[in-house]
């Protein structure tokens, strides 16, 4: 079956006639070539295809693009640019906070995705008390990061990145 999606990609309307099947990963890939956005499992279990949809992180490989009509969506191509880098891919830059960087779309979008959680107080499970400004601390970052794996294991510098923004 097809179906008529429209939905906000980084900041522009994108309207597209889709196989109802399609996950929102591969209607990012495929049918808008935002390549960013990496399929490591496609099964819900690396987290390479993370992106921020209505402010929040998801596993794009978990989700159908007609779920996500009229959501605002943005990818790592979204974030930043070349010139002008999002504080946080500056961060990575600055740790060295990836090595062969096929995680690291996912990564950043979810490091995002997880100061605004903290700023919005959803609990995880480390803590329940977000009031304080100390719950953004080492193993609270790790944590919420869990469901993004790196394969080289650059994971103490992701977080010294993460920290470094989080502040
Ligand atoms: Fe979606 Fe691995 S590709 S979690």
């Amino acid at each position: 079956v097809r179906q008529r999606v429209s939905l906000e990609v980084n900041g522009e309307t994108v309207e597209r006639e889709v196989d109802t099947r399609t996950t929102l990963l591969d209607f990012l890939r495929e049918e808008l070539h935002l390549t960013g956005t990496k399929k490591g499992c496609d099964h819900g279990q690396c987290g390479a295809c993370t992106a921020i949809v209505d402010g929040r992180r998801i596993n794009t490989c978990l989700s159908l693009a007609v779920m996500n009509a009229g959501a605002k969506v943005t990818t790592i191509e979204g974030l930043g640019t070349p010139e002008k880098l999002h504080p946080m891919q500056a961060a990575f830059v600055k740790h060295d906070g990836f090595q062969c960087g096929y995680c690291t779309p996912g990564q950043i979008c979810s490091a995002v995705a997880v100061l605004g959680e903290i700023r919005d107080g959803i609990p995880s499970h480390v803590t329940t008390d977000l009031t304080a400004r100390p719950a953004i601390s080492g193993s609270e970052i790790r944590e919420r990061m869990s469901g993004n794996l790196c394969r080289c294991g650059a994971y103490a510098n992701i977080l010294d990145a993460i920290e470094d923004v989080a502040g």
